[in-house]
């Protein structure tokens, strides 16, 4: 069995309101964000290969941005990203199932950019998961009331907190399986989810739920950035 990760870093960050930079390459203290996560990956040490889907104009500023801070890229590929999140995903398998020769037992964790405080223990859990159950979703639980409004004006229903998960990352999943099935679905589809480990649950798969960590956060607004800097001073 070979170990993969595959890094999604496509997006702009609209609610980012960075127009200049996409957020994974703005810095939290002296470090960008982009970087705070391929290390830790690279630092797990047991990957045979990472991918990283970039905007289709930033390939190069990403790879100098990783030789920068000291990262070597002899087994990390950077590629361009999709239309979506989907998309990308959809490259990344691709590119790697070109270029290399995979077995049904490969495994491939699947990752936010924007996520930098992912750390060993739930990447160690993840592979642990996919191994027994084929896929997981690395979740955390609800602890707000949640409800329903099909209107955005009205009350519909209350949710069950017990029940209900944030879903973050990494994903992890068979990368042959991946890679079938983001193939099997239409553009509209691949638009439609905001996650794979959804899209494996509505397709009848099994995914187990690992837990996740209140500081495994996805940074989207600028408020997010502020709370960034913040875990980093706490980390020092
Ligand atoms: N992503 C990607 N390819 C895309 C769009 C998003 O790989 N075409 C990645 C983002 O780079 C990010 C992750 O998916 O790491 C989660 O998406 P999100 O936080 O929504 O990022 P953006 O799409 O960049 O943000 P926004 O929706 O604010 O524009």
């Amino acid at each position: 069995m070979n170990l993969y990760y595959m890094i999604l870093a496509g997006g702009i960050g609209s609610r980012m309101k960075s127009p200049e930079l996409p957020k994974q390459f703005l810095k939290i203290g002296d470090t960008p964000i982009l970087v705070r996560t391929v290390r830790n990956f690279e630092d797990f040490g047991l990957f045979r290969a990472g991918v990283i889907c970039c905007p289709v104009d930033w390939v190069e500023y990403t790879k100098a941005t990783l030789l920068e801070y000291g990262i070597s890229t002899n087994n990390i590929f950077i590629i361009p990203g999709g239309t979506n999140r989907n998309n990308s995903v959809k490259n990344g398998c691709k590119f790697l199932t070109e270029r290399f020769n995979i077995c049904d037992d490969d495994v491939i964790l699947t990752h936010d950019a924007v996520r930098p405080f992912i750390d060993s223990r739930i990447i160690k859990d993840n592979i642990e998961a996919v191994k027994e159950y084929g896929a997981c979703n690395t979740v955390m639980p609800v602890y707000d009331s949640v409800i329903r409004s099909s209107t955005g004006q009205f009350f519909t229903e209350h949710l069950h907190r017990a029940e209900l998960y944030r879903v973050q990352t990494p994903q992890s999943f068979k990368l042959f399986e991946l890679n079938n099935l983001i193939n099997s679905l239409s553009e509209s589809e691949l638009g439609e989810y905001t996650d794979v480990a959804s899209i494996f649950a509505d397709r009848g798969y099994r995914v187990k739920l690992v837990e996740g960590s209140d500081v495994n956060i996805k940074l989207t607004t600028p408020f997010d950035m502020a709370v960034a800097e913040t875990v980093v001073m706490n980390m020092a």
